[in-house]
């Protein structure tokens, strides 16, 4: 979509580094201009790294980390010290390293269950300050994209995808193990302000092409489109891999 953002860059290194320096300026303009930001992380190798980036970032001193609250898109059932924990994962890459205060950390409790944690999960989303679209204002937004073109714990042709009377999903039986999850809803992207998607490697060329070309049946599109709609910024940073230009 021409209105969208679009940075490549040339391998998942130069990713890590360019995601970093975008969490950082983004989180200073929406704590400028809100004087709190929430962000959404996501779980996946390739915001995984950036996180790691981002811990040892000699620019992370210009952030107001005490006025940062940080929250994860989807979060797999799964003790929180469970190696397969977005959360988790997140923790030991960054969120181990920055001043965020506790009680600003909104993590979905999925050790509980997928419907208790949906649950706990979007009555803590509840208390943020609305956006214009209606749902909580995200600031800041990370989303990966899976090789089937699934965002979140989204996947292409789930019910899940589907559901908009709600912020958080419960979902089973996904096809990405493990099985039992809890994922934001599309409904609750519209009150996304920023939202960057970030994909490295071969395997995400065809996800990412048709999404861009608004190839409706993936879920990621659909995110975009929710983003979209509810008025936020959308940017996608993409090695040359992801972006189909081949390994040179
Ligand atoms: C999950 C993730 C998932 C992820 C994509 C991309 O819990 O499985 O949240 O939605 O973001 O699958 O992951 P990679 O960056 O590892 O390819």
């Amino acid at each position: 979509m021409t209105q969208d953002r679009l940075e490549v860059v040339a391998d998942p290194a130069e990713l890590a580094e360019a995601a970093a320096r975008a969490a950082l300026a983004d989180l200073e303009a929406a704590v400028e201009a809100h004087g709190t930001a929430t962000w959404v992380l996501t779980g996946g190798t390739t915001p995984t790294a950036a996180y790691r980036r981002l811990a040892g970032h000699d620019l992370r001193a210009g952030v107001e980390w005490d006025r940062v609250r940080v929250a994860m898109g989807d979060e797999r059932c799964v003790p929180v010290d469970d190696p397969e924990s977005n959360w988790g994962q997140a923790a030991a890459a960054l969120l181990d390293h920055v001043p965020v205060p506790p009680s600003r950390l909104l993590r979905a409790p999925a050790e509980l269950g997928a419907e208790a944690a949906a649950e706990a999960y979007a009555a803590a989303l509840a208390e943020l300050p609305a956006s214009p679209a209606g749902p909580p204002r995200l600031e800041v937004v990370w989303l990966g994209v899976g090789e089937d073109g699934h965002c979140l714990s989204l996947f292409p042709g789930r019910p899940e995808v589907e559901v908009a009377d709600r912020l958080v999903v419960a979902v089973h039986d996904a096809p990405k193990p493990p099985p039992d999850r809890v994922s934001l809803t599309l409904a609750a992207l519209a009150g996304t302000e920023r939202l960057l998607v970030l994909a490295a490697g071969p395997g995400k060329a065809e996800p990412v092409q048709r999404a861009r070309a608004g190839d409706e049946s993936l879920p990621v599109t659909r995110a975009v489109a929710s983003v979209r709609a509810g008025g936020g910024s959308v940017t996608w940073l993409l090695d040359r891999a992801a972006a189909g230009a081949g390994a040179g």
